[in-house]
């Protein structure tokens, strides 16, 4: 197995393990707050570090993704590779969504701006659960390629 594909792998796993492995968390921490309100600052303060991991991954994962196209010389069911980046773009857009959200609850939280606050929580907590089951049919998909 050449070094491209090898490396290209590599950097594939990592950004499965720091994306989906970070959505995951990501989505368990924000039910905890959900159910604990006294530890939403913690849990917002602990997001910024998943997202800063999930986007890490996600960057992993475009790089590595080209090389893996360049470098693999078996066939790749071509239609479900399409489909599945369509998917990808989805979590990119659900990304920055997330992000732009999650500086404006900042700021309704110092401004205690209660409904500014419901309803950020409502939109974070809709696309949120979109983004993780967006990452987890990437990977079915992925094993399907
Ligand atoms: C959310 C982002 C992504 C996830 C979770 C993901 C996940 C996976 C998984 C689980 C595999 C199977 C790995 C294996 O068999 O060892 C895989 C393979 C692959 N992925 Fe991705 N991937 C993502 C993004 C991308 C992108 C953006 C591209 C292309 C630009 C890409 C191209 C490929 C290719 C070509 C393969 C190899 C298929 C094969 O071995 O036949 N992936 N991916």
């Amino acid at each position: 197995m050449d070094l491209g594909l090898i490396i290209s792998r590599l950097m594939h796993d990592f950004g499965i393990a720091f994306g989906v492995g970070g959505a995951t968390i990501a989505f368990l921490i924000s039910k905890k707050a959900e159910k604990k309100p006294e530890i939403s600052q913690n849990a917002a303060f602990l997001m910024e570090s998943i997202s800063k991991l999930i986007w890490i991954g996600l960057l992993l994962l475009i790089v590595s993704g080209i090389g893996l196209i360049a470098f693999i010389k078996w066939p790749v069911n071509i239609p479900l590779l399409i489909v599945k980046h369509a998917i990808v773009l989805i979590i990119l857009i659900n990304g920055i969504y997330l992000g732009v959200n999650s500086k404006k609850m900042g700021k309704a939280i110092k401004e205690k701006n209660v409904l500014a606050i419901n309803k950020i929580k409502l939109r974070l907590k809709k696309v949120g659960l979109l983004n993780l089951i967006c990452w987890y049919i990437v990977m079915v998909l992925s094993v399907l390629l």
